[in-house]
């Protein structure tokens, strides 16, 4: 068993925060472990919470059309979120509900080593731009060492609200270029160090 099935079973029977209580499933996340590609959410819907899957109801089909635009599939990327259990009635994640699953999310970002971490909405971004508003830096990638930090809208919001859908789709046209840089740093710098902070584009 891989060190990734064996980290979903501790999600799935996890009770370190009160999300816990009011689950049907946990919903660790999905995806190839050696994926390039890493989307993280924001937290389980209705429909994630019944079927223990990430992504699988009104926002997911969004999303997959968002990745057919690029010739992706779900199947090629990795889909988690920041808190792993539903909030009842499908509230915002509390601070201490998003600290108390953090390490979950630490784990699955070490053992899959994504090239490249698009944040979907706020509580993702926040992991990585701290004090930051989406509307201004959606869009806008930042690499961290050989990674690519590459903050999107939340695909629900963008499904209700016309001005962010098409910003959304403008966005996520660009991941292939953040790709094709990231091969291109590869090759140029094989060994950059991981926490250095180094300006894109
Ligand atoms: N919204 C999210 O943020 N995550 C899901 O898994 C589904 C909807
Ligand atoms: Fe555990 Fe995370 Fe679920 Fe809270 S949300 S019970 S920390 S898996």
């Amino acid at each position: 068993m891989s060190e990734l099935t064996v980290l979903y079973q501790e999600v799935r029977t996890c009770q370190k925060c009160i999300l816990s209580e009011g689950r049907t499933n946990a919903v660790p996340g999905e995806g190839p472990e050696d994926a390039e590609i890493m989307f993280i959410g924001e937290g389980p819907g209705f429909h994630e919470d019944r079927q223990g899957r990430p992504f699988v109801g009104a926002a997911g089909k969004y999303l997959e059309e968002l990745l057919a635009k690029i010739d992706l599939t779900r199947e090629e990327v990795y889909i988690t979120n920041v808190v792993k259990c539903r909030p009842p009635g499908n509230r915002d994640p509390e601070a201490e509900e998003i600290e108390a699953c953090r390490p979950y999310l630490d784990r699955q970002i070490e053992l899959i080593r994504p090239r490249l971490i698009v944040t979907l909405g706020r509580f993702s971004m926040q992991r990585y731009f701290p004090g930051a508003s989406i509307s201004r830096i959606h869009g806008q990638p930042k690499r961290v060492g050989n990674v690519i930090y590459y903050p999107m809208f939340h695909p629900a919001a963008a499904l209700h609200q016309p001005r962010w859908r098409s910003l959304v789709e403008e966005d996520i046209l660009k991941i292939p270029e953040l790709i094709a840089k990231l091969d291109e740093i590869e090759e140029a710098e094989p060994d950059i160090p991981q926490a250095e902070q180094l300006s894109l584009f």
